[in-house]
């Protein structure tokens, strides 16, 4: 019988050699590649200036989820290269201050447009009134929100937090870019980009419904691209890993983790050049490693940390004590 079984594998030996070969052939080409899409990405682009002038697009940029994190360091961002600025956040007073800093400090226009997208389909067409006649060459569909690590069925408010997420991670970019794109595709040029999350790219457990919005923004994106590529029109998803802002409780910044600022910077540095982006250095390098592993180990090992989290949280709402 031992001796059956270790001649077919005898007989075997070559399938698995070939399969070995192939797996390391694919590795080996993956990283080789992905080794030079990085060079060109985050050294030859900035260096050569390969992307997008976004000042040749038109003279007004839309930026939602504005006063705060990284919405807000588009709006700087996007106002320091010239163009006027369409602020569209919740809080009138916060937005009156971050129009008031951008026209000081960039000497150029900006609009405000209170709005809670939580509230859903009824807040467009005001959007659309206030947005008639401007010319958008650049749309960012920033505005976000986070969701609590979880079980899906244990999540406080679970009824009202499924209508306000989705109202604000899926409803809010596919509305605003209804509203901007026609005129886009008429001058054909225009730059939509859509803030996604790494967390759309794996299938994230605890945070189930947060990492399903960022994965439709993801899709949406690159379908967008794929079908308005030729119109002159650039759509890209952007997916950051962590940066330190308001939604990450202002985390302490490191290689991996950098302020809105200096994530923007290198990621607006990207357009034109990636279409599908991490946005920064070392988010780039982290993608990598997820790249290459299986989706399902993956999946474990975000789950595995996740609930390490999950349980970190609940022992500090316990006061200390002991969790399950
Ligand atoms: N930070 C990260 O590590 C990270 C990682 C991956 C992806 N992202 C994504 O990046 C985007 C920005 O995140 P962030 O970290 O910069 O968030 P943030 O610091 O919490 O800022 C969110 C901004 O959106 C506004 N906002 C929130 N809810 C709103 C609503 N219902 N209607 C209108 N405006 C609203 C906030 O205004 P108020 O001041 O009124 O709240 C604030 O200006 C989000 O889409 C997020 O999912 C972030």
């Amino acid at each position: 019988m031992s001796l059956d079984i270790g001649s077919s594998l005898g007989r075997l030996q070559p399938l698995f050699t070939i399969a070995g070969l192939v797996s390391v052939s694919y590795v080996t080409l993956k990283v080789a590649f992905c080794t030079l899409n990085f060079v060109k990405v985050f050294v030859l682009s900035p260096l050569l200036k390969l992307h997008v002038d976004v000042k040749k697009l038109g003279q007004w940029a839309a930026v939602t989820g504005c006063t705060d994190g990284i919405g807000k360091a588009y709006a700087e961002e996007l106002a320091s290269k010239g163009l006027n600025i369409v602020l569209l956040s919740r809080s009138q007073e916060k937005l009156e201050r971050v129009a008031k800093e951008i026209e000081a400090n960039y000497n150029v226009q900006t609009k405000i447009i209170v709005v809670d997208f939580a509230q859903g389909p009824g807040v467009y067409e005001n959007i659309e009134k206030e947005m008639a006649g401007l010319e958008v060459g650049v749309l960012v569909n920033n505005v976000g929100m986070a969701s609590v690590v979880e079980y899906f069925a244990e999540t406080a408010d679970l009824e009202q937090y499924i209508t306000n997420i989705i109202n604000v991670n899926i409803l809010a970019a596919t509305q605003m870019t209804r509203i901007v794109l026609p005129a886009m595709v008429e001058k054909r040029k225009g730059v939509i980009m859509n803030i996604s999350s790494a967390s759309g790219k794996v299938p994230t457990g605890l945070l189930s419904v947060y990492s399903a919005t960022k994965a439709y923004m993801d899709f949406f994106s690159r379908a967008l691209h794929t079908e308005y590529e030729s119109k002159g029109i650039t759509v890209q998803s952007v997916m950051p890993y962590f940066v330190s802002t308001n939604m990450t409780r202002n985390m302490r910044t490191s290689i991996t983790v950098p302020n809105s600022k200096q994530y923007v910077k290198q990621a607006l540095a990207t357009v034109g050049v990636e279409n599908r982006t991490h946005g920064y250095y070392s988010h780039a390098l982290q993608g990598l490693i997820f790249d290459i592993l299986p989706t399902w180990l993956s999946m474990k090992l975000v789950f595995s940390e996740l609930k390490k989290t999950r349980a970190r949280v609940l022992k500090k709402k316990a006061g200390g004590k002991k969790t399950h």
